[in-house]
């Protein structure tokens, strides 16, 4: 079935689950957690986290229109913010033309550091760790089994010695294959397990065994070619352009370029349950690896005029374990995106991005943001009024043509309307 729909929008929300129910085969008892208002219960949230006394709904929606690696995916997005999912799969229909996303990513490889202090000569203290890399590594895999069953683990060890403001520290770097999981538990477990091995070999004392939230050996890549007609003709292509030349050079405009790109990141990583946190400060730590914050996508006009963009990012997510693998509605959104692996999950978050960032520069480059936002806004506006149903839209589309979107107007609509029902 093609993610392309035209007017998705306009469905009512029964209309749209039941085209996603048909697009991801999703079963009477899926359909009717997804409906129902609280469809996290009590029970499960109280093993999620500590003291819990409640949930926090936040809406979820469906991205439409994205073609990646060839495939129509419909995205479940998790977000409270209005227009993302519309800039997502209007952008999105965009980019079909040419053959909408490719994606490609590193082997799922996290770091788990285990920083050693008190070391006499700290660089012969690395030279030992590393001379023992077998030994260690052999450590760390009979703690996961399963993984390396799986063709994950351990796979290599580094060390650096650092320079502190209290001395020089070594620190042991364990790089684990996480296969499907995010890695974090697989990752502390090792790093805790050869600590004392490590504490032994480098002749110091081990402090922090924990993994490192800048995943630069697991990124996810993608890839986008946009015709210039589809953009709006070639000076929305230079418009983008020039937005993305100001971010490159401008950290306050590059934060506000990349918050537009983790809006598409986080929405999806929220959505299928895994640890936003982690991508987030992974992706921002990855933006200034050069000592200088830089935008996490680039864009450039091709030969033929039209535009092109990338992203490249740390993308630590995972299918198992976690809350993805317990959260009812975060099962479902991995139905959703047909996923099969993290690997293939990870990719299509960084299309997520990719397109994200080209919706909301495409916008500013072309009828400004607040363009896309009105309609929603009026509609606020309305309900707040005290309008509810139909009559909603009604006062939201006389407002938007008055370009008076006030509530004291709103007000006044809402008692003419009433009147004449
Ligand atoms: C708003 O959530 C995101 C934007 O500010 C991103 C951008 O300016 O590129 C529209």
């Amino acid at each position: 079935m093609p993610s392309e729909f035209a007017g998705f929008y306009k469905l009512t929300p029964e209309e749209r689950l039941r085209f996603v129910g048909e697009f991801a085969h999703l079963d009477r008892t899926e359909l009717d957690i997804l409906a129902a208002s609280s469809a996290l219960k009590m029970d499960t949230a109280n093993h999620m986290i500590e003291n819990a006394v409640g949930v926090m709904p936040v809406p979820f929606g469906i991205a439409m229109n994205f073609l990646i690696n060839g495939k129509d995916r419909l995205i479940p997005m998790a977000i409270e913010e209005p227009s993302v999912v519309a800039g997502a799969s209007h952008a999105a229909k965009m980019a079909r033309s040419k053959g909408g996303f490719l994606t490609s990513s590193t082997r799922p490889v996290m770091i788990g550091q285990i920083q050693v202090v008190g070391c006499v000569d700290p660089e012969k203290a690395r030279a030992s760790i590393l001379a023992s890399t077998e030994e260690i590594l052999k450590k760390a895999n009979e703690q996961d089994p399963i993984l390396v069953s799986k063709g994950g683990g351990a796979i290599a060890l580094e060390a650096k010695v650092i320079h502190t403001i209290i001395g020089p520290m070594v620190i042991a770097e364990l790089l684990v294959d996480c296969g499907d999981a995010m890695g974090a538990n697989a990752v502390n477990t090792m790093a805790e397990a050869v600590a004392p091995l490590v504490e032994r070999i480098a002749r110091g004392h081990v402090y922090l065994r924990i993994l490192s939230n800048l995943a630069d050996r697991r990124l996810a890549r993608a890839h986008v070619t946009v015709a210039k007609e589809d953009l709006g003709g070639p000076e929305v292509v230079d418009g983008i352009i020039n937005a993305y030349a100001f971010a490159a050079a401008d950290p306050y405009r590059c934060t506000t370029h990349n918050k537009g790109v983790m809006n598409g990141v986080t929405a999806v990583v929220l959505a299928t349950g895994n640890d936003t946190r982690a991508v987030e400060a992974g992706a921002h730590a990855y933006a200034s690896r050069s000592g200088r914050y830089s935008p996490l996508t680039h864009w450039r006009k091709d030969a033929k005029g039209d535009l092109v963009g990338e992203v490249e990012l740390p993308m630590a997510v995972g299918l198992i374990g976690g809350a993805t693998a317990v959260h009812p509605i975060a099962k479902i959104a991995v139905k959703i995106l047909g996923v099969k692996s993290a690997r293939e999950l990870a990719e299509i978050i960084a299309a997520v991005g990719l397109c994200q960032n080209l919706a909301a520069l495409r916008a500013l480059a072309a009828e400004g943001i607040q363009h896309g936002h009105m309609r929603l806004h009026a509609r606020n506006v309305a309900t707040t009024a005290g309008a509810a149903g139909d009559i909603v839209d009604k006062i939201a589309e006389k407002m938007i043509e008055e370009k008076k979107i006030r509530i004291d107007r709103a007000k006044e609509l809402l008692a003419e309307y009433s009147k004449t029902a």
